[in-house]
């Protein structure tokens, strides 16, 4: 979408819709005020009124409730609201009067943010559309100075939209390799990335035992995505982990057949990570990033992984698989351990890894759980930031002791039914070695989070939190 900033007079713009927030005792401007039924708008959060004002084009009126509760949450709904009155109107265009607010340049993120979720959509396999024209700019009328929030704001939302298309892609399209591909794809992008892809051969020969175990019972071959950007800066080196399950069957321990079309999403953190990179570096943000994103298919066979098989992860602990369903931390072990190697020196991993994480918390907040208490307020803070909320859980060592194997080292399935978001991240936190980590869980976030701006599909869940984190540790 084409965003920009304009300074001139709500007149002289020229766009199909004109759209003006209105806080609950505030004044409309004058010119807009004249108009038949301005009196009526409503100033209530989300409440929307059509006006068609002499020598404007029809303009929205969006509530937005409370001066003093007016936020960026708030902003990137009444922003979403407005996206889908265009659509309704056919409306190609679009400008936004910015409302006043704390702050300008938030403010003005905040709507494009909301404007470009909210435009989104995947029509890749529909042989028609029936749809209007999709919006192609938004203008915003602000005050001067805001125009690199607008441009940043733009590009990661981009980002965002793009991390959706790979969620949205059914998995028997983005397969591991159609996952490496966008790694090349992105890296061939920025002269300050570069791309590294371990196949099987490779995997075998480091002894990835994880990413191998789970890749056994099917076809498509695994692949260990490394992107690295080169920033410079004097930040540690930051390390983003991404799970990439192209599609999760279970495997042997098969998962019920109802629902099971949503595992092609859980590959949405590997998503997250890569478009976040792609994101970091079109900005060129000075920090130095190493992004592992372990690729491969969960599927059940006679080759499959069984119940109770034990296997090395790429850090030598030994492993007893007593359910292949928990296949996730398996493939995150070994991604934690090699990004250590290749020289991060903060983790932060980010995996649809358990459906207890949305039973704990449902969609308002990923789960976050950290051995580092810096980190952990890094990325709640970017999370409020942005929106893309995360509750901290704790760490204990009792949670440790259930993921103790009998036979090995560990065992990746809790030996009771307890906390089982943090017993999955109690196993993570065995390959991290001395590093601060934080692990987010996004199963319960990734898709069905049912904000406005994103609806209930697939939203790229983690490309603004992973953004604003890098911007902050730069
Ligand atoms: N990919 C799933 C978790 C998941 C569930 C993501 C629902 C999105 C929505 C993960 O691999 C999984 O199957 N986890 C198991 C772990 C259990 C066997 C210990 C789970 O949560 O049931
Ligand atoms: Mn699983
Ligand atoms: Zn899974």
């Amino acid at each position: 979408m084409k965003v920009g900033v304009e300074q001139g007079e709500l007149k002289d713009v020229g766009a199909d819709l004109l759209v003006v927030g209105l806080s609950k005792g505030a004044e409309l401007p004058a010119e807009i005020d004249a108009a038949a039924g301005a009196d009526e708008a409503k100033a209530g959060f989300k409440k929307l009124s059509l006006l068609r004002p002499d020598g404007f084009p029809p303009t929205l009126v969006v509530g937005l409730g409370d001066r003093e509760e007016l936020d960026a949450e708030k902003l990137r709904v009444a922003a979403a609201l407005a996206a889908k009155e265009a659509k309704r109107l056919g409306a190609a265009s679009l400008a936004w009067a910015l409302p006043e607010s704390r702050d300008d340049a938030a403010a003005a993120a905040a709507l494009v943010t909301g404007t470009v979720l909210a435009a989104y959509r995947f029509d890749r396999f529909k042989s028609e559309t029936d749809e209007e024209a999709p919006l192609e700019s938004l203008t915003l009328l602000s005050p001067a100075g805001l125009a690199d929030a607008v441009e940043t704001a733009r590009i990661v939302a981009e980002a965002q939209n793009r991390a959706r298309d790979l969620q949205n892609t059914p998995a028997n399209v983005a397969t591991p390799s159609f996952l490496a591909a966008r790694a090349e794809e992105i890296a061939a992008g920025s002269a300050s990335l570069s791309v590294d892809v371990l196949g099987r051969r490779e995997l075998e020969e480091k002894g990835m035992g994880g990413i191998l175990a789970v890749s056994q019972g099917g076809p498509e071959e695994p692949k260990m995505i490394v992107l690295r950007y080169s920033g410079g800066g004097s930040a540690p080196i930051l390390g983003l982990i991404g799970k990439g399950v192209t599609f999760d069957t279970g495997g042997i321990s098969l998962k019920p057949g109802a629902g099971m079309q949503e595992m092609k999403m859980d590959m949405s953190g590997a998503a997250a990570v890569l478009e976040t990179v792609a994101a970091i570096a079109e900005l060129g943000l000075p920090l130095d990033v190493v992004a592992v994103c372990p690729a491969t298919e969960n599927m059940p066979s006679g080759k499959a992984i069984k119940p109770g098989d034990v296997i090395t992860q790429y850090n030598g602990k030994t492993v007893e698989v007593n359910n292949t369903d928990a296949e996730g931390r398996l493939i995150l072990a070994d991604a934690l351990a090699y990004a250590a190697e290749l020289g991060a020196e903060r983790l932060v991993d980010i995996a649809t890894l358990t459906g207890a994480v949305e039973v704990a918390l449902g969609s308002t907040y990923a789960g976050l759980v950290a051995n580092d208490d810096e980190l952990a307020a890094a990325v709640t803070r970017a999370g409020e930031a942005t929106g893309e909320l995360a509750w901290r859980l704790p760490l204990h060592p009792e949670y440790k002791e259930l993921m103790q194997g009998t036979v090995a080292d560990l065992s990746n399935l809790g030996k009771k039914r307890k906390a089982g978001t943090i017993t999955a991240a109690s196993f993570l936190e065995e390959f991290v070695g001395e590093l601060p980590w934080a692990h987010l869980d996004i199963a319960g976030s990734a898709w069905d989070i049912g904000r406005e701006y994103v609806g209930n599909g697939a939203n790229g869940f983690g490309v603004r939190l992973l953004v604003a984190l890098a911007q902050s540790h730069a």
